[in-house]
């Protein structure tokens, strides 16, 4: 039975422009993704589309620390997250830009509806700025001592020493991050929404089935601690849309952000027949959902439908809220190196496996969910190649060498392939509520049936005996007609490899309305030449990817707003005088030994161009001491001599590592044509 068919409208939170997309992000759009590919699988009309979030202060002085515009930042970062989203088979019908003018046109609408139904109210506000930049400072570019504990160079609004909770202003000793400078207090007129004007229509809202329990439960306890008005504006310099009428003042990134969802599909609608009111006009019969992380609901669940509702459009039909990714089970860092981007992951990695991966943990709830290496190296490796395309390479070589590659005109066991195709209504619920672990799972259960009845028939037994052709025809018929149906399935989660089946098998399963046609079994058909489906992960570039080292760009970047805030942060300035202090000088190592009793010493006898001396350095884990001999090294020079259990080290060498010897020892040098003695500077 064919469903009705739907008109759907799906979104991911908008990236922000000014750092890469990581594996964390990818939760959500190969989330999306899957759904929207299992709608237009069923039939229905699915439209996805996303953006670059591009506005609000971070964006603006990564630019300015780039020495760059802003529109320059979000030009390339822009199409890197389109690259990335691309190389992962993340299918947006559009993906665009919030700074555009039509994202311009509709914040000005809304804001001005809002406006004139008596939603918006000014008023002047007392906030940290800096008088080195002249700008006001948003919470996380202040820093200074604890009021509570006293521990120094904490956030503008919690220390994470003690958990204390405050303003900015309640800082002892605070600093400006973007300056150094310590901030003043000034004055300056906001403008706000009046949230609590939808309080009884946001209640209906949220009551109406459109939001998992946690998701209600988390709302029920802000309408409790009553809503609160909502500062929408931002003085300048601010990079976003100026408020008409406000000279100097802006939107702050958050009010056109989700706008942005909307910008996003007016072009789209402007590139195609789409029409725009039926998907927002209040009376819309068309579908809206919005997935998103659990660190923005608030911004989904309150003031978004307020907005919409304010402003005279449709409120979304639901917000789908998904949890946090954590790494072998910690959060993401950069500086333990669980941060993984995903050019790093697709630098070693091919996409479904990550895509099944995280299919495979899924659910409808707002939970965290782990990436755990061993556990996805054995996940996918058992899953996908053992037991999916293990189905093709059983039965695919005899139908290929022994039947001219022509398929039974009946399946062996019409039973069995009922069976199969009966499951599909409890498979497509799961995906439908989001269930894609459960979804998964029985998939797997099939599979496992499927390669239960190749053993059972054992076709390489029946290949041996003469006269048995119809029978080993029928059974391997039967085999690749079960592994048709499973990948059917799993379309929407591995694309590439639907790709490649669509090939061999020479039938449709990926394209809009296939789950309709599950139940015809393909009989008499001929295939295409098998090729290898799908590579076991090794182990060792899952490895690789883990390890691969972020470059200084991606480490200042994402999470964290500027230079001084970087995740490994640079000590206390100093002046070019303590600088030249500090005697730099080109070595050559004459001679270099183990010493006895010390596991990361080498003694190191160098000439500094007539001097020599004798060092001790750290670097055994690193070095073999025969490879170093007439290599040249950078010395301190005049670094008060130690006196250490091994005898005198008078100078220390320079060379680059991370935070213990596994990140590896890099010893700096000179480039060819150094003499030793030469001083560095
Ligand atoms: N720009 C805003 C969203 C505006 S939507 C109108 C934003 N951007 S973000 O780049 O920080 O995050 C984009 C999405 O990725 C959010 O839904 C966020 O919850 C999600 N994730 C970011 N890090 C994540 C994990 N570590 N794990 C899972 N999702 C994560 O927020
Ligand atoms: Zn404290």
């Amino acid at each position: 039975m064919t469903p009705q068919p739907r008109t759907i409208l799906v979104t991911s939170a908008l990236p922000y422009a000014n750092g890469p997309i990581h594996l964390g992000h990818l939760v959500e759009y190969i989330q999306t993704d899957i759904w929207a590919r299992f709608q237009r699988l069923c039939g229905h009309q699915a439209y996805y589309v996303c953006a670059e979030d591009t506005h609000g202060t971070p964006i603006m002085l990564k630019a300015r620390s780039e020495g760059i515009d802003p529109e320059a930042l979000i030009e390339r970062i822009g199409e890197e997250h389109r690259q990335d989203f691309a190389d992962f088979s993340i299918a947006f019908d559009n993906y665009y830009t919030t700074h555009s003018n039509e994202n311009r046109y509709f914040a000005e609408h809304i804001f001005g509806q809002l406006q004139s139904n008596g939603h918006i109210v000014q008023r002047t506000i007392t906030q940290a700025y800096d008088p080195v930049e002249e700008m006001f400072l948003p919470d996380r570019f202040i820093r200074g001592t604890c009021p509570r504990c006293s521990a120094k160079d904490q956030n503008g609004d919690n220390c994470e020493v003690c958990g204390a909770t405050y303003t900015p202003t309640d800082l002892k000793d605070s600093v400006s991050v973007i300056s150094g400078a310590t901030p003043v207090t000034k004055d300056s007129e906001h403008y706000f929404v009046k949230l609590a004007n939808f309080d009884s229509m946001l209640r209906s809202w949220t009551g109406s089935g459109r939001l998992q329990t946690e998701v209600k439960n988390k709302l029920s306890e802000w309408f409790e601690t009553g809503l609160q008005d909502w500062d929408i504006s931002r003085d300048a310099p601010y990079f976003g849309f100026e408020i008409p009428g406000a000279s100097g003042k802006y939107f702050y990134v958050w009010l056109d952000a989700p706008i942005g969802y909307m910008a996003s599909f007016r072009n789209l609608c402007d590139r195609s027949d789409l029409d725009f009111d039926a998907f927002w006009s209040p009376d819309a019969t068309t579908e809206l959902y919005h997935f998103v992380g659990k660190d923005i609901l608030y911004f989904h669940t309150l003031f978004w439908p307020a907005m919409l509702h304010g402003s005279g459009f449709r409120t979304p039909t639901a917000v789908f809220t998904h949890g946090f990714l954590t790494i072998n089970g910690q959060k993401m860092s950069k500086s333990r190196g669980t941060f993984i981007t995903a050019r790093a992951y697709l630098d070693h990695l091919d996409p479904d496996y990550l895509r099944y991966y995280f299919a495979a943990k899924l659910n409808n709830r707002v939970e965290d969910i782990d990436f755990n290496v061993d556990d996805f190296v054995t996940r996918v490796n058992s899953d996908l190649v053992g037991k999916v395309v293990n189905i093709a390479s059983r039965c695919a070589g005899f139908i290929e060498k022994r039947f001219q590659g022509t398929l039974s005109t009946q399946l062996a066991d019409p039973a069995l392939f009922k069976h199969f195709v009966d499951a599909n209504q409890s498979i497509t619920e799961a995906y439908e509520g989001r269930e894609f672990s459960r979804a998964m799972r029985e998939i797997m259960t099939l599979a496992d049936r499927a390669n239960q009845y190749i053993n059972d028939c054992q076709p390489w037994v029946i290949a041996r005996e003469t006269g048995q052709d119809d029978q080993l025809q029928g059974i391997c018929t039967q085999g690749l007609n079960l592994f048709r149906i499973l990948m059917i399935w799993l379309a929407p989660v591995v694309p590439g490899l639907a790709r490649r089946t669509q090939e061999f098998l020479c039938c449709n399963i990926a394209d809009a309305g296939n789950l309709n046609d599950l139940a015809e079994p393909l009989a008499g058909h001929k295939i295409g030449p098998f090729h290898h489906l799908l590579n076991r992960i090794e182990m060792k570039d899952a490895q690789e990817m883990m390890e691969k080292p972020l470059s200084l760009e991606q480490r200042s970047s994402s999470d964290s707003p500027g230079p001084h805030l970087a995740a490994e942060p640079i000590t206390e300035e100093i002046t070019i005088d303590d600088f030249s202090k500090v005697d730099l000088r080109v070595a050559r190592v004459q001679d270099a030994q183990r010493v006895e009793g010390a596991d990361r010493l080498l003694q190191l006898t160098l000439d500094l161009g007539g001097e020599v001396r004798q060092v001790f350095a750290g670097i055994k884990a690193a070095y073999e001491p025969e490879t170093l001999v007439g290599r040249h090294v950078v010395v301190v020079a005049n670094l008060a001599p130690r006196k250490m259990r091994f005898g005198v080290s008078s100078g220390m060498i320079l060379a680059g590592s991370g935070s213990d010897d596994a990140d590896g020892i890099f010893l700096l040098a000179p480039d060819d044509g150094a003499e030793p003695g030469m001083r560095v500077r």
